[in-house]
């Protein structure tokens, strides 16, 4: 049989995705965190896995979905939470605009998983059902009630889940993971009825923020949060020492991201040494630059007396704190290190 027959569309998709097959679990499973330290990557959109220097590893909003796939479907859904809050009717043309960098069913080992809210570019069924399958029978699924609700839809056991709620502390080996106040607006009218004139009650139930507290440093999980003055609030109470925030070009009619300015002011409230913006990278109609950060940043920072340095990051990266609390801009591993080892196989030297 010639190629041509062998060949058909299921052998390509699995030949081709998730695009970096197992790399970064390789990468994650292999890589020691010196003490004194704590090791990040980021998964895309919100998805962050964090790993101390005890091995604890913790997953936050990791999400293996796609957006929109098709132009058959003109209209969003009646209460699509952004037919809520825009008054838009037409489907938003939201594709993945990041590759897949982590398979979710090559997962090993892992101590919780978190989820910051419901959407569903936060939580994620295929790795609800990889932890279930690979990893140990006790691990937690920590999230606000509106999460485990769709952890138990999934078929994740409720003795599983853990409820939580602003406040509210879970101690995960040499790590203290914090609920706090989410701010995420879009969040906070995602509802399947009228909600015009009503006021809504019910935003613990929906979202939180994290901070997760490791022995080497905490980390600021802001989920989709809008901006708000209270990260000032948290920034008084919380040691904070590297925060992520949600970063989005807003098209007109969506107050849905933070905006670059709105960045600069969350990491000066929340008194942070690192600030790093996440999920510009996933949505093709919020998609934005994140060296437009840089720019404001450099701009205010003498006037202002900025404490905190920005980091602009790439999906499937690693940050080490606090090694690389300095380094603003991230680049992939350039290889070639072992550049000469042999004789190139050129003709002459000359040619090089
Ligand atoms: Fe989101």
């Amino acid at each position: 049989m010639s190629k041509i027959d062998e060949l058909n569309r299921e052998k390509w998709i699995l030949g081709a995705f998730p695009e970096w097959g197992t790399w970064l679990n390789e990468e994650i499973d292999a890589e020691v965190v010196e003490p004194g330290s704590f090791k990040m990557w980021w998964i895309g959109c919100t998805g962050i896995w964090v790993k101390t220097e005890n091995n604890t590893n913790i997953a936050i909003d990791l999400w293996f979905g796609t957006g929109k796939r098709s132009k058959k479907t003109k209209e969003m859904e009646k209460f699509h939470q952004m037919r809520n809050m825009t008054g838009g009717r037409l489907t938003q043309p939201n594709l993945r605009a990041a590759p897949i960098v982590y398979d979710p069913f090559s997962v090993t080992t892992i101590d919780a998983v978190l989820s910051t809210h419901y959407h569903n570019d936060h939580i994620d069924p295929f790795f609800a059902a990889a932890v279930m399958k690979n990893c140990a029978a006790d691990v937690p699924f920590i999230g606000p009630q509106e999460s485990v609700n769709r952890w138990l839809s999934y078929g994740v056991p409720a003795e599983r889940c853990r409820v939580v709620k602003p406040g509210d502390v879970i101690k995960v080996k040499d790590t203290e993971i914090v609920a706090l106040d989410s701010f995420d607006r879009t969040c906070l009218v995602t509802a399947d009825e009228d909600i015009r004139g009503v006021c809504p009650t019910n935003m613990d139930e929906k979202a939180v923020n994290y901070l997760i507290k490791t022995p080497a440093g905490n980390i600021y999980h802001s989920g989709d949060s809008h901006y708000s003055v209270y990260y000032a609030k948290h920034g008084k109470d919380h040691q904070i020492d590297v925060a992520l925030g949600s970063y989005g070009e807003n098209p007109v009619g969506n107050q849905d991201k933070m905006t670059s300015i709105d960045i600069l002011r969350m990491a000066e409230a929340l008194n942070t040494k690192v600030v790093i913006p996440f999920h510009y990278d996933v949505w093709t109609n919020f998609k934005a630059d994140p060296l437009e950060i840089l720019m404001l940043y450099n701009y205010k920072k003498h006037v202002l007396q900025y404490e905190f340095k920005p980091f602009i990051w790439d999906v499937g990266g690693m940050f080490t704190y606090p090694q690389d609390k300095d380094k603003i801009q991230y680049h992939y591993r350039r290889g070639f290190e072992d550049a000469f080892t042999d004789e190139p196989n050129v003709p002459f030297r000359s040619i090089l």
